[in-house]
């Protein structure tokens, strides 16, 4: 029997199939719920533009209503052989199926359904980085007054706080929200009706699917449409990527602050190794992890620009092979986000770094500062104070007042939550949520 879609006469060779499916098994499955979904959409459209009698549109969204119900299930794969889910949905609606391809081709049926995946994974992002910024801030709040050294090239250089490091990742996390945004703004426009890159002769209705499926607009131009294959998970990826930047930064610093050389922080044990040798270690291997991932996350844009660059416009099958690092990344990127953020409520810090006299030098500013405050030039009072550490006169003065915005005494972490919020109104997810729920009912 022919498991293809496009299978009339020719038999196919197992070794070409094989390379020409690829890891599609696994990776679509990823994209089933949505391939449904939109196929939803599609027959609930094409039942108004006389394609379909109403029979053959309620006996479609049926059928597709119990494919959905068995992904969800877990009762769902796509058989040996078979190409891709839209090949393996349409062969499973029987008969009537054979009606629901009409204007439509794999080519905007995968671009919708990635679209429509993307909306849903950036969604969970989301929501995991404001857990993980509400962590932070809840952090920095309750260690405000915890003092650290802070540091430039590595070398001991002004004081810091617990207050701002906390803060410092969680206002971090509100510039990554604002790309997830700007993402999901990109993707968040209908390719569906754009066929195989070029439109159909059907009178397809495809402000009706736009509005079916709870998008924003369309993609308008067809050639457009297409052309955003590669480019809208490029631009999601660098927004993931940019999450996974302030994780790794973090990561690092935890590895290094949590070491005894450091000291400043101390990692429960459940989130640390022992070693098979050393009967004292007690590593910070998550961390360690996560750095890792979160690199290797932020190469993907880049991984998805080569595997794209030169194709001129138009469908290629180059396109299938982006799916094999961008769907991945999503689980990835989520499992970083809730490690972290499970350390980051567990890990205790130190509140007496300051007392060891190796990080005096530090209030070496604010003794310049104050005997600038006092009437002596800025340039006099630096030249004092340096002399006096030279010839180990220096004495610190370790009260310190800091009270402008976003220093250790006005963290201002009230504001960037603001902010933060600002930009979270802006996802239209209940929009989206209810359009597909409807069409799931319907
Ligand atoms: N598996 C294919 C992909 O991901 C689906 C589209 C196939 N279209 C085609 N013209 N061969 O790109």
């Amino acid at each position: 029997m022919a498991n293809k879609l496009w299978q009339k006469n020719i038999t196919v060779d197992k070794d070409i199939e094989r390379y020409t499916i690829g890891k599609d098994a696994e990776m679509d499955m990823y994209l089933a719920p949505f391939d449904v979904i939109g196929s939803m959409a599609h027959a609930t459209m094409l039942e108004t533009i006389g394609l379909l009698t109403t029979a053959e549109r309620d006996e479609l969204l049926s059928g597709l209503r119990k494919i959905y119900g068995q992904i969800e299930a877990g009762e769902f794969s796509i058989a040996e052989g078979v190409e891709d889910i839209h090949s393996e949905v349409e062969m499973r609606l029987g008969d009537v199926g054979k009606k629901l391809h009409s204007g439509r081709s794999r080519n905007d049926q995968v671009l919708l359904d990635l679209k429509l995946f993307t909306r849903y994974k950036i969604q969970e992002v989301v929501l995991a980085v404001k857990a993980l910024f509400d962590t932070l801030q809840a952090q920095s709040e309750r260690y405000k007054n915890v003092l650290m050294p802070g540091y430039t090239h590595l070398q001991i250089a002004m004081p810091s706080s617990f207050g701002l490091w906390f803060g410092a990742y969680a206002e971090s996390l509100l510039d990554d929200m604002q790309l997830l945004l700007s993402a999901y703004k990109v993707a968040n426009r209908n390719p569906l009706g754009s066929a195989a890159g070029y439109g159909s002769s059907f009178p397809l209705n495809r402000t009706m699917t736009t509005q079916l499926l709870g998008f924003d607009s369309m993609n308008y131009n067809v050639v457009y449409a297409q052309m955003g294959r590669g480019k809208t998970e490029r631009i999601v990826a660098q927004a993931v990527a940019s999450v996974a930047g302030t994780l790794s930064k973090l990561a690092f610093d935890s590895c290094m602050f949590t070491s005894q050389n450091f000291g400043f922080m101390k990692l429960d044990p459940k989130f640390t190794t022992g070693s098979s040798i050393m009967p004292h270690k007690k590593n910070p291997d998550v961390f360690e992890l996560t750095r890792a991932k979160c690199n290797r996350i932020q190469g993907i844009p880049n991984d998805i620009t080569l595997i794209v660059n030169n194709l001129p416009s138009g469908y290629f099958r180059d396109l299938q092979i982006i799916k094999e690092v961008y769907m991945p990344m999503f689980d990835e990127i989520l499992d970083c986000i809730g490690m972290v953020k499970s350390m980051m409520e567990q890990i205790t810090v130190n509140e007496n770094i300051l007392s060891d006299s190796k990080y005096d030098y530090i209030f070496s500013v604010e003794e310049v500062n104050r005997l600038t405050t006092e009437g002596m030039p800025f340039r006099d009072a630096y030249r004092k104070v340096g002399l006096d550490i030279e010839a180990g006169k220096f004495t610190p003065h370790k009260e310190i007042n800091h009270t402008h915005e976003g220093s250790i005494g006005n963290l201002c972490n009230k504001e960037i939550a603001a902010l933060m919020n600002s930009v979270l109104t802006q996802f239209p997810f209940d929009k989206v949520n209810a359009a597909e729920g409807k069409l799931l009912k319907s």
